[in-house]
């Protein structure tokens, strides 16, 4: 079966379409429509004569992947699931995270989506945000240069990404009505710096505000953050959509700046929007503005489609029954062969080397070598314990969930390495619905989780999400704190099976609804069951000298008491999407070399976490109290240790790094030349992440040690060398000075004269070399006010 044609989708791009024409012919009710979006999914189509056809555009979720429904609700049309994007954050790699960017694009292209709802650039203000795994880092260099990368990738295939949440969006927990309380110059050093530089770098075609308020107003109606920031101060020239339902007053919105709101509302505020022009409450010169900025988006789009893939995509004209898989004729022409080795390849370099402990007598020989790599040939009887090895985590809960076109566990990916030498136990309950979400009745049936109201019958659905977030909340609560008697059974039987091995790769992470959008996490623990498993294994591997390797599956930090110097090495393999299954064992094996590096800390218990004593706010208000600390900026400020720095992790193979030199090119504008060298001294082939930190240590303002500033991702053959070099500029120095008149801003940019640390290393606190450069001050001066004192 067909779904029917969409109503939104009979206008067709047949002719280049001139935005300045069309917005001439339109009436006032037409440019309205343009500004309040169809339904869920696609804007307003506009066909009459004496109008140039104007075609609706449709929209998909990503970001890691495409979702595009298949017109049924909450059914969505197979796609390639790649790594969420705290995976590629990982990877610290422009160029892959802009291939993985560019398959998505193809595939929407194939299945007629014209804008990718992604990347996510939100900062990781605390580990515990439910939708952490959906972004970046804790950096906003790091997640600014890999989210231009993403929204290059995308659009170099014709099709627009939308950068998101536009701002502040930095916890799921009340997300639609807290107000972010902070100062501006948080705001600009920390949650703005990743947006502002896709913004200028790559120019999305579209930027979608968050739910929050920012300083009381919701973002969606914030003409400060969506005006004089994102326009006026960025330069940005496209579309603002709204994220869905962010909109709280149509007109208000219009005149902060927010020209699509997405979904439709049915007509009613296309009125709203016409009714304040005629009674004189709104400009129409604002609502044309808008409505010439949706025109340009959609000839863009349009121009960008040609036959093979227009609105509905080659794909989608094959026809497809919601909910079944694609053909082989349809899996060509979405790429997802190819799309799957990418997926994998991506997998790949997001696997993270947490821990890798040498044993003497590890894999045959006398010398005290590495646990990881496995031999693959060694003959050794390898148990994998863990149900995540049979049914991966591949990817968190929420609007970015793709159906993937297939998934490959890591038992058979091992199995097919190393054969019949390898048992299986599942240690604990993990039953998946499907490949991407959890059967919630079943996990609470199989953790002997009984509800009061569900027993006697009351429970009821307030609001769609209220219940299941309650649900999954207490489900999160008992998992965390109890082992139930059949979860016991099962780390008993584990515990049979393992006596018998040499090698014991556990999988242990996060289910599913720990991770998801709207939703927040009470703690860092792994469940209950899963840490007693570890504490059982980790027993046997004292009795028997087995090895014992730990392959994590979750999205955002966990912690790793009492286990963590129990085993031999630990893989964070993240959520990696349809193909991880594969990277991992490669990277078990050795046929790969894990790259990853942390894109956030560890932190060794969750008190230590920043902004912790005000984490999710109280009655509508969270302050941002440790203002530009997050991240390791907290903890290096504070001396504080942790379990793995940003920045941290292992190689099968060893980088020495030397001559460090550091040039100003220009003092004025604050040009400064780092270079450094990089030798592979190890073994065998792999990939190193340099990275470059810049510190004030005597700034007239209290600033983070370091703040990274520059990195490069290299590969190097055994023995081989490389020059690194980076170039810094004036910014890259600079604070955000309150006390400089910035008219519309409070404040301006400002570089202080004087030392600054300069510092190249392989982790945040893995420095290798240091020295300091010397700038003068950067000349901007307060402007003058009525009360400046002249003289
Ligand atoms: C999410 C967005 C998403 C949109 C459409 C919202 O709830 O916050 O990230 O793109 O839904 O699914």
């Amino acid at each position: 079966m067909t779904p029917e044609r969409h109503p939104a989708e009979q206008a067709s791009a047949a002719q280049p379409l001139d935005p300045e024409t069309v917005l001439a012919a339109l009436t006032l009710e037409e440019k309205a429509a343009l500004l309040c979006g169809h339904d869920d999914w696609f804007t307003a189509a506009i066909d009459r004569p004496g109008v140039p056809r104007i075609p609706a555009i449709e929209v998909g979720d990503g970001p890691h992947g495409l979702r595009k429904e298949t017109g049924v609700d909450m059914v969505w049309v197979p796609a390639t699931g790649f790594p969420t994007a705290s995976a590629l954050g990982a990877t610290w790699d422009r160029a892959l995270v802009r291939r993985v960017a560019q398959a998505i694009g193809r595939e929407a292209r194939a299945e007629g989506v014209q804008v990718v709802l992604g990347p996510g650039v939100n900062m990781k203000r605390s580990p515990l945000c439910g939708r952490n795994f959906e972004y970046f880092a804790e950096d906003p260099m790091l997640a600014g240069e890999l989210g231009a990368a993403y929204v290059d990738g995308i659009q170099s295939e014709g099709v627009g990404a939308s950068l998101k949440h536009f701002a502040a969006n930095n916890q799921e927990t009340e997300r639609t009505r807290v107000s972010v309380e902070t100062d501006e110059r948080t705001l600009r050093e920390i949650y703005f710096p990743a947006f502002e530089r896709v913004v200028s770098r790559a120019a999305p075609w579209t930027v979608m505000c968050s739910y929050n308020r920012v300083g009381g107003v919701h973002a969606s109606q914030n003409r400060w953050l969506l005006t004089d920031v994102l326009r006026l101060d960025w330069g940005y020239q496209g579309v603002v959509v709204s994220d869905w339902d962010a909109t709280h007053d149509r007109v208000a919105a219009l005149k902060a700046g927010l020209d699509l709101e997405m979904p439709g509302t049915g007509g009613r505020t296309e009125r709203e929007i016409v009714e304040a022009v005629a009674s004189g409450e709104l400009d129409e010169s604002v609502v044309d503005a808008a409505a010439r900025r949706v025109l340009h988006l959609v000839s863009i789009v349009s121009d960008a489609a040609d036959d093979e893939h227009c609105l509905d995509g080659p794909v989608m004209r094959r026809g497809h029954e919601p909910g079944a898989g694609l053909s082989s004729e349809q899996l060509a022409l979405l790429g997802a062969e190819e799309h799957h080795a990418l997926a994998r390849e991506a997998a790949a370099c997001c696997l993270t080397l947490l821990r890798n402990e040498t044993r003497p007598g590890t894999h045959g020989g006398e010398e005290a070598v590495p646990v990881l790599p496995l031999d693959e040939r060694s003959g050794a009887n390898i148990v994998v314990v863990g149900a995540y090895a049979e049914y991966p985590r591949i990817q968190g809960g929420g609007s970015s969930g793709v159906d993937p076109t297939q998934v490959d566990a890591p038992l058979d990916a091992i199995r097919a390495v190393a054969g019949d030498r390898v048992r299986y136990t599942p240690g604990y309950v993990h039953r998946p619905l499907n490949a991407y979400q959890d059967d919630l009745p079943a996990l609470f049936d199989a953790h002997d989780v009984v509800f009061e109201d569900d027993k006697t019958g009351q429970a009821r659905r307030t609001a769609a999400l209220v219940e299941p977030l309650r649900r999954a909340a207490a489900l999160r609560r008992a998992l965390t704190a109890t082992v139930s008697a059949k979860a016991q059974r099962l780390i008993d039987e584990a515990e049979s099976i393992a006596v018998d091995a040499d090698v014991i790769v556990a999988f242990a992470g996060l289910p599913l609804v720990f991770e998801q959008e709207a939703d927040d996490r009470e703690s860092l623990a792994l469940p209950a069951d899963q840490i007693a498993l570890l504490g059982r294994l980790a027993e046997v591997r004292e009795r028997t000298g087995a090895l014992l390797v730990v392959v994590l599956s979750n999205g955002s930090p966990v912690t790793m008491d009492p286990w963590h110097d129990r085993v031999d090495a630990i893989l964070e393999s993240w959520l990696p999407g349809q193909a991880g299954g594969l990277a991992i064992a490669d990277a078990l094996f050795g046929r790969i070399n894990p790259s990853g590096k942390l894109a956030e800390s560890f932190p060794l218990r969750l008190t230590d976490t920043p902004g912790q004593p005000n984490w999710t706010g109280e009655r509508g208000t969270v302050r941002y109290g440790e203002g530009v600390f997050i991240g390791y900026r907290w903890y290096d400020a504070l001396g504080r240790a942790v379990r793995y720095p940003f920045g941290h992790g292992m190689s099968y193979t060893t980088f020495r790094y030397s001559d460090l030199d550091t040039t100003v090119l220009d003092p004025a504008a604050g040009r400064v030349r780092v270079a450094c060298r990089v030798t592979n001294v190890g073994p065998r082939a792999g990939s190193e992440v340099v990275q470059l930190y810049v510190g004030d240590p005597d700034a007239e303002v209290r600033r983070p040690p370091r703040e990274l500033r520059g990195f490069e991702k290299v590969w190097l053959d055994a023995g081989q060398s490389i020059a690194v070099e980076f170039v810094l500029e004036s910014r890259d120095f600079a604070y955000w000075d309150s006390a400089i008149d910035g008219g519309a801003a409070h404040g301006a940019w400002r570089r202080e004269g004087g030392e600054f640390r300069i510092e190249v290393g392989a982790s945040s606190r893995d420095i290798r070399l240091a020295t300091t450069v010397t700038l003068p001050d950067d000349p901007v001066l307060p402007a003058l006010r009525p009360d400046s004192a002249l003289g």
